[in-house]
């Protein structure tokens, strides 16, 4: 028997996360075109899939609250689409001030606690065809637009996020590839991961200024490993943590960038970063921890930050993510290190599996990175979990292929069926 309830305080946060564009359904309510509508109708996706319809979510909100309600979980992260609310980037959406007012209300009312993420994502496009992320114009909107969430929403909350993995908005999107707007530009990733930031900490300030609850940052981290720790292989790991797992977390915290990653990006910055830096590292009240994975590494490959990943006799999910839970736990003690005292969440945590409902695999995978977290907050603030995810849904570049659910969503009839991994939640959250 696991029980959960005995290795953690009383208090401490069980919930799970989603976010707008992975579930709710673009096509309904007025939503704009994102820059994932736009990257999916030219060839970004799996099987060209998008969010248009996604889980339906949009429709079937009250349904699905009521099963984290039955999962008995006490928190629900959840995302506002900026499209929605900004269908043009310029002009609020009624419908979507409606809908998620009619969310809020709903998840409140189930006595579910709302941690609310204002981007996960999902930017009109029409900001991204005047440069998204790469430019300093979209971050001041950014900045606006999360006033507006504050204000508007900040009392049905119970906390606040800025931006989700400011490295995969940044980063993966534009120097990799394989998100949305799909770059591989140098001088435009390091543009976006600067603004990224910029957006952060304008948005942290304009929030501020409208709600009095906890504002913080949820950031994603994939610790390398060494094989064999020569000097050149060293050096690549260090480059590999600094554009990957402390460039965001040292900008927001510390004010700076790690010198590493400055020796070769600082040309591509622009002019304003320095004094940019007094405004990204606006005070926060938590961190939220995305962890999945971690990656062994050697010097190699032919372009920044010159590392190859080395194969490793590990489980994987389905993905290909080998499953690491120590990582988990060097992921929290790299956090806490940076930002001793401050409180974090574990705020994704989670498997793709190929067992449509009999997901063992993912149960062991909770279990074992549960484990690692209750360890942690034996000396660290760590505050609460989140598991990723309530549903099946749109898994970004590789559309519905990879299933994270712990509910299975059949994409035709939208019927929900929960998993074994969901009734091991019920089981575990119900021994109080
Ligand atoms: C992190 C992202 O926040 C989420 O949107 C995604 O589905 C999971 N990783 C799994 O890849």
């Amino acid at each position: 028997m696991f029980d959960i309830r005995s290795k953690f305080s009383d208090d401490f946060v069980f919930g799970v996360a989603t976010a707008a564009y992975q579930i709710e359904g673009s096509k309904f309510g007025g939503c704009g075109e994102s820059i994932w509508d736009h990257f999916a109708k030219n060839g970004g996706t799996a099987n060209g899939d998008d969010g248009s319809l996604a889980c339906d979510h949009f429709h079937r909100f009250e349904e699905d609250l009521d099963l984290l309600v039955d999962a008995g979980f006490d928190a629900y992260r959840f995302s506002f689409s900026w499209s929605r609310l900004f269908p043009d980037g310029k002009n609020l959406n009624t419908k979507g001030l409606d809908f998620y007012k009619q969310l809020l209300d709903a998840i409140n009312s189930r006595g579910l606690r709302p941690y609310g993420t204002a981007y996960h994502w999902d930017m009109p496009q029409a900001l991204g065809a005047l440069g998204g992320w790469t430019i300093r114009d979209n971050a001041e909107r950014f900045g606006e637009y999360m006033g507006f969430i504050a204000r508007n929403f900040g009392d049905d909350l119970e906390n606040l996020v800025s931006i989700n993995e400011p490295w995969c908005v940044a980063w993966l999107s534009h120097y990799l590839g394989e998100h949305a707007p799909g770059l591989r530009d140098l001088s435009s990733a390091v543009k976006a991961s600067h603004y990224v930031c910029l957006g952060h900490g304008l948005g942290v300030q304009a929030a501020r200024a409208e709600t009095e609850k906890p504002i913080g940052v949820v950031l994603n981290f994939t610790p390398g490993r060494l094989e064999t720790k020569t000097k050149i292989n060293t050096e690549a790991l260090e480059r590999y943590e600094a554009v990957t797992n402390t460039w965001y977390l040292s900008a927001i915290i510390k004010g700076n960038y790690p010198d590493v990653a400055l020796q070769e990006l600082e040309g591509y910055l622009p002019n304003s970063w320095k004094s940019d830096l007094q405004n990204i590292k606006e005070p926060i009240d938590f961190i939220g921890i995305n962890y999945y994975t971690t990656v062994l590494l050697k010097s190699g490959g032919d372009k920044f930050p010159f590392v190859e990943i080395i194969e490793r006799d590990l489980p994987k999910t389905d993905m290909g993510w080998d499953v690491e839970p120590a990582g988990l736990r060097d992921a929290i003690n790299l956090v806490s290190d940076y930002a001793p005292n401050l409180p974090l969440y574990i705020t994704e945590n989670g498997m793709a599996s190929k067992n449509a409902i009999a997901d063992i695999d993912r149960i062991e995978y909770y279990k074992q990175h549960l484990n690692e977290v209750a360890k942690a907050a034996e000396t660290l603030p760590v505050n609460g979990y989140f598991a990723w995810s309530l549903l099946d849904n749109f898994e970004w570049a590789l559309g519905y292929d990879k299933r994270f659910g712990l509910v299975h969503v059949d994409y035709e009839t939208q019927k929900r069926t929960m998993k074994d991994s969901f009734k091991w939640w019920q089981r575990e959250l119900a021994k109080k």
